[in-house]
């Protein structure tokens, strides 16, 4: 594979399971050298990954590549500063932490909910997305990149479809997606790209959960119209091709890694109508 981000410094806040740990994996396969930032540097156990003994970090080192991993507990606390990391300057930020709790009516959400589900999915991806933009303004252009940074953030399906249950997770997840875009427009002429994945239903260990209950998993399937949910390299394909030269043109997309969830009502659902 060309090393189309040969010295290149990504940071990826929840790198240690799920897809976050799938993006810097990819990144750190196209050369760049690894910041991995997460609360705890094990994986989450409840995750799917074959390989979950062993950490990101280790995992790319033991692939050839660079990375170090940050403790971080932020973006829920306030921070003037990204990790320090002797990887400095800093290129692109990927912001997949993120805090989702399983379903409930919009009743029984409390302001408790809201402030932890905001903090994390909200507040810090806004936090990190600054922090680096801080960072990039002091640094020049890279003419054969594109870019003098690039940040992708990591929304929901959720943000854009009503889902039963998720009232507090969609908001907070649709306020990603709308930084994303007037982010974009605020740094565009710095040659600062700001995109967003907006994933569908990908097995993690977030979303254990609903892949163990046979009811949810199935309305899951039945709101996909692709024939399967989503892998963590489905995102983190995404992910990467946000941060490639190729994507040097794109800023302010959110785009859509959702299997079709968010198109329309699933033809499934409406093929008897459609019959004779
Ligand atoms: N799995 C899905 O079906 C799904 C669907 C749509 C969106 N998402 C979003 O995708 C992103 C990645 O989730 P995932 O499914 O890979 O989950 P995951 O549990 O596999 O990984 C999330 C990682 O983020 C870390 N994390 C959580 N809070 C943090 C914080 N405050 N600071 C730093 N790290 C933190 C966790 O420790 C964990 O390692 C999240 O933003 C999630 O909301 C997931």
């Amino acid at each position: 594979m060309e090393a189309k981000l040969q010295g290149k410094v990504a940071l990826v806040t929840g790198a240690s399971s799920g897809m976050g740990r799938a993006t810097s994996l990819g990144l750190a396969r196209h050369g760049a050298k690894v910041v991995c930032c997460d609360l705890q540097k094990k994986a989450n156990p409840a995750g799917f990954e074959k390989d979950l003994a062993t950490d990101t970090t280790d995992l790319i080192i033991q692939s050839g590549g660079e990375a170090i991993f940050a403790r971080w507990t932020s973006p829920t606390r306030s921070r003037s500063r990204l990790p320090s990391t002797r990887l400095c300057p800093l290129d692109i930020v990927v912001s997949c932490a993120g805090y989702w709790a399983p379903f409930r009516k919009f009743a029984e959400e409390d302001d408790e909910l809201w402030a932890k589900m905001s903090a994390v999915n909200t507040l810090g991806t806004a936090r990190v997305a600054r922090l680096a933009l801080r960072q990039f303004l002091k640094q020049d252009v890279d003419e054969v990149w594109g870019s003098r940074g690039r940040i992708v953030n990591v929304s929901s399906c959720a943000a854009v479809t009503g889902f039963p249950g998720e009232t507090a997770y969609s908001a907070t997840k649709a306020a990603v997606n709308h930084m994303t875009l007037a982010g974009a427009l605020d740094h565009a002429k710095d040659s600062i790209n700001i995109n967003c994945v907006a994933p569908g239903v990908v097995a993690t260990g977030m979303a254990r959960p609903n892949f163990e209950s046979a009811d949810t998993i199935e309305l899951m399937k039945r709101a996909t119209p692709w024939p399967r949910l989503g892998k963590v390299e489905d995102i983190a394909g995404a992910v990467v091709f946000l941060c490639l030269p190729e994507s040097q043109w794109i800023t302010g997309q959110t785009l859509a890694v959702d299997g079709g969830m968010t198109l329309g009502v699933p033809p499934r659902k409406v093929a008897r109508y459609l019959v004779g």
